[in-house]
């Protein structure tokens, strides 16, 4: 494993993925380190939905008509949906979860990017008539992944935005 630091350098927004699939093995890691994730008050209200159907996954790209188009060539996905009328830190509990995934991804080579859904017109009816996701449930994102088919540089430690820190 690359040191955490490397790993945040490294982790970047993969848009392009190769025709290869992905191991099992790499799909229960990422699993299990969302699982992991912290929530508020530990209510743990997240689910998680994995689609490796190629077809559901082409079908995907259509839920926004732009930022979706990573489903191009994804070949699999994580769907992050949360009970949103259980907790009111859901938001944040649905985006550490996702981060998780995002940065186990890139730990096991793998790229993935976020793909926005909650709010966006039209996109959670999209992804719901796809994956078998309950009404109930609201839908915050969908992680596309899939081996890196594009180069992404690292970020640079050099260049970050430090003037966003404040401290004392
Ligand atoms: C809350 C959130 C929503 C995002 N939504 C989308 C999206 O809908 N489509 C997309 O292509 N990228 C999306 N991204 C990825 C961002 O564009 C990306 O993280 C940002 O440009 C920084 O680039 P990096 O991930 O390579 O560091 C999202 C990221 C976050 C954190």
């Amino acid at each position: 494993m690359q040191d955490f630091i490397t790993l945040c350098q490294n982790r970047r927004s993969i848009r392009k993925y190769q025709d290869r699939p992905i191991e099992q093995e790499h799909l229960d890691y990422i699993l299990q380190c969302a699982l992991m994730s912290p929530a508020g008050k530990r209510c743990n209200e997240w689910e998680f939905y994995v689609v490796t159907d190629v077809d559901k996954l082409r079908t995907l790209k259509g839920c926004r008509t732009y930022g979706s188009g990573m489903f191009e060539t994804a070949m699999a996905a994580i769907v992050v949906a949360l009970d949103a009328n259980k907790i009111d830190t859901w938001q944040c509990d649905g985006a550490i979860a996702a981060h998780n995934i995002l940065l186990a991804a890139e730990d096991r080579g793998i790229g993935a990017c976020w793909c926005h859904v909650y709010n966006r017109e039209g996109a959670e009816e999209l992804v719901k008539k796809v994956v078998n996701v309950p009404q109930e449930l609201t839908i915050l994102c969908v992680i596309a992944l899939g081996y890196k088919d594009e180069e992404r540089k690292q970020y640079d430690l050099t260049k970050l935005p430090y003037e966003k820190v404040h401290q004392d």
